[in-house]
């Protein structure tokens, strides 16, 4: 079964049927919210909103532990993130669809691991590629098959939020080597990646990044919404093709 980790915007799946939803306890508290359980094309599917299906929680305080605990819990063996982000690359422009394949992390102060008991052996996890490569494929391959278009490659650089940044902060990104800048997939990926649980992501770019194109003067919040709302019935596109072709790697 995959999972949907939904971000701003994504808040709920209208297309899921038969829908469930179940709370679930974790060893290190409470997730953003119970998780839904539906199929979408005829397959079974677990959906959940990282900020909360209020949209309450900002980044800084999502429970990063306790959501990918639960689905690994209730059997996902897959996680689909969509989340959205500011622009840097020159090509990215808002409504873009891309599915990166690296990133920087510039967050601070968020628990970011399962291995941090005094009595647990010292566990380093390997991280060179912090995307699934087979879920990544599936993901490019599902959107070619919806007619969607989707960027494929990029560096996501991971800040600490929830203010946006600075023209000069994202000057230093793109000389990092980033394309777009979110502040979600932090300590996400390397949880999910502990877990052994298959991580990728579909970033939708809400708005150019500080200090670029339309946002050169600032970033106009009000104008992202129409923007996402539109982009989002792509990805729900995307993801009919992608639940019908999933087939979870043997673990
Ligand atoms: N910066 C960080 N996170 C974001 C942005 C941004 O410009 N847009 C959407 N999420």
């Amino acid at each position: 079964m995959l999972a949907i980790l939904g971000g701003s915007g994504l808040t709920s799946l209208s297309n899921l049927e038969g829908i469930r939803q179940e709370v679930v306890r974790t060893p290190y508290g409470e997730p953003s919210g119970a998780l839904t359980f539906g199929t979408l094309a005829g397959k079974p599917l677990v959906f959940l909103a990282r900020h909360g299906y209020g949209h309450t929680i900002p980044p800084h305080r999502v429970n990063y532990r306790a959501n990918l605990w639960a689905l690994h819990h209730v059997g996902a063996c897959g996680v689909l993130s969509v989340a959205s982000v500011g622009g840097i690359r020159a090509d990215l422009k808002p409504g873009d669809l891309v599915l990166p394949d690296q990133i920087i992390d510039y967050t601070w102060g968020r628990v970011s691991t399962y291995f941090d008991d005094e009595n647990t052996p010292v566990t380093h996890i390997d991280f060179t590629h912090p995307y699934d490569e087979a879920l990544r494929a599936t993901i490019a391959e599902a959107a070619r098959l919806a007619g969607v278009e989707l960027k494929v490659g990029g560096v996501y650089a991971a800040t600490q939020g929830p203010r946006l940044e600075s023209a000069a902060e994202i000057n230093r990104l793109e000389h990092d080597g980033a394309d777009l800048v979110g502040m979600t997939a932090m300590p996400e990926a390397a949880l999910a990646r502990e877990l052994n649980l298959p991580y990728a992501a579909i970033n939708v770019v809400a708005n150019y990044a500080a200090g670029r194109a339309d946002s050169a003067q600032g970033i106009q919040l009000s104008a992202l919404e129409p923007i996402l709302r539109e982009a989002l019935g792509r990805v729900r596109r995307i993801l009919e093709c992608l639940v019908e072709a999933y087939q979870p790697a043997a673990q």
